[in-house]
């Protein structure tokens, strides 16, 4: 894939990306060791092959990818891990010229794997300043709960992160879809809006029942940001609404597709969307454990996929600014920088 010097030199923000999908081979393999964790992988290549195992349809696509993020995210067993994928995303941001990131992170993953809420949170704060002072990029985390998992769960971690409530910009639910129902999540999500977060959502591509999926997040759930979405593009007045209350979509064109070409059926939603003027973004969800790719080779394959011009690669990154809960003050300059390039 050639990424051409525009998009390379472009300034980036990103809105759907997972830590815990960032951990590149070597640094996986390294902290496996330390934590005395046998991956299922002997070399960082087969992590792909893995994920690829089982691609019969859409929905096996997604289980064997989260099969495959469980054994790579299982081997984080310590706080310093976190800090280390973290620190290791933040240099890779810099290089990718990502000015901004809303990066999600799974607490209930790692609290199952002995690592505390406090600690897990803390050393990703800790890396956030870091990166910030080191590499000037800023961030703000986003909580995500976790569907396959118990609502009982989730309130209990949105109650631990009380005391962290300034350093959690807002709450999304991600992992299997499939037969858990955003309705689940209800008194979770109004006890988050009290409490003042920003409310997101992964609504997967191409999955059963994805408009209603899609109709009860935004109605039921109300939240302000959908995590792919892309569906919604199939129903006229679903996309209407999704347009007329400004709602981000944070797609990811890679999604499936391994950094290649993106799929046609995504294509068509990201382009009609665009088109429609929907706030559509493109990010590149999990760079390594999805084989999505970092934002640039992402953009670029879009671009090569869906034939956008470099002027619509930007209005994918104005989109981001404008959905993003980044500061008005930090808004205004990212839109002005985006306007001269
Ligand atoms: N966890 C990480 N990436 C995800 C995705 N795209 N969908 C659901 N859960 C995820
Ligand atoms: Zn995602």
């Amino acid at each position: 894939m050639t990424i051409s010097d525009y998009v390379l030199g472009m300034p980036k923000i990103e809105l759907h990306i997972h830590i815990e999908g960032t951990i590149e081979g070597q640094l996986l393999f390294d902290i496996a060791d330390r934590n005395g964790i046998k991956l299922p992988y002997e070399t960082p290549d087969d992590i792909l092959a893995l994920q690829n195992s089982n691609k019969t349809s859409d929905t096996e696509s997604l289980r064997s990818f989260l099969e495959c993020l469980d054994a790579s995210r299982g081997a984080l067993r310590r706080d310093t891990d976190y800090y280390e994928i973290a620190m290791s995303f933040y240099s890779r941001a810099k290089q990718e010229n990502i000015q901004y990131a809303e990066i999600m992170f799974d607490p209930q993953q790692a609290v199952r794997q002995g690592v505390p809420f406090e600690g897990c949170i803390e050393a990703l704060c800790q890396a956030r300043d870091d990166a910030l002072e080191r590499f000037h990029v800023r961030s703000q985390w986003i909580m995500n709960l976790q569907r396959d998992f118990s609502l009982e769960s989730a309130v209990e971690t949105l109650s631990n992160a009380e005391k962290y409530r300034e350093d959690i910009v807002a709450v999304g639910l991600d992992n299997f879809e499939v037969s858990n129902f955003p309705r689940k999540f209800l008194p979770l999500f109004d006890l988050a809006r009290a409490q003042g977060y920003h409310l997101t959502s992964h609504c997967d591509v191409h999955q059963p029942n994805s408009l209603n999926h899609i109709r009860d997040c935004l109605n039921l759930l109300r939240v302000e940001r959908l995590d792919h979405g892309l569906d919604a593009y199939f129903d006229e007045s679903l996309s209407q609404d999704i347009l007329e209350r400004g709602i981000g979509v944070a797609a990811c064109p890679t999604f499936y597709s391994a950094g290649e070409s993106c799929p046609d059926k995504t294509m068509e939603c990201i382009r009609g969307m665009l088109d429609m003027g929907v706030l559509i973004s493109l990010n590149s969800d999990d760079p390594v454990q999805l084989g999505s790719g970092w934002l640039s080779s992402a953009l670029a394959s879009a671009q090569a996929s869906g034939g956008f011009s470099d002027n619509e690669i930007k209005k994918f990154m104005q989109n981001a600014v404008q959905s993003s809960w980044m500061e008005r003050s930090q808004k205004t300059s990212l839109l002005s920088d985006l306007n001269d390039y």
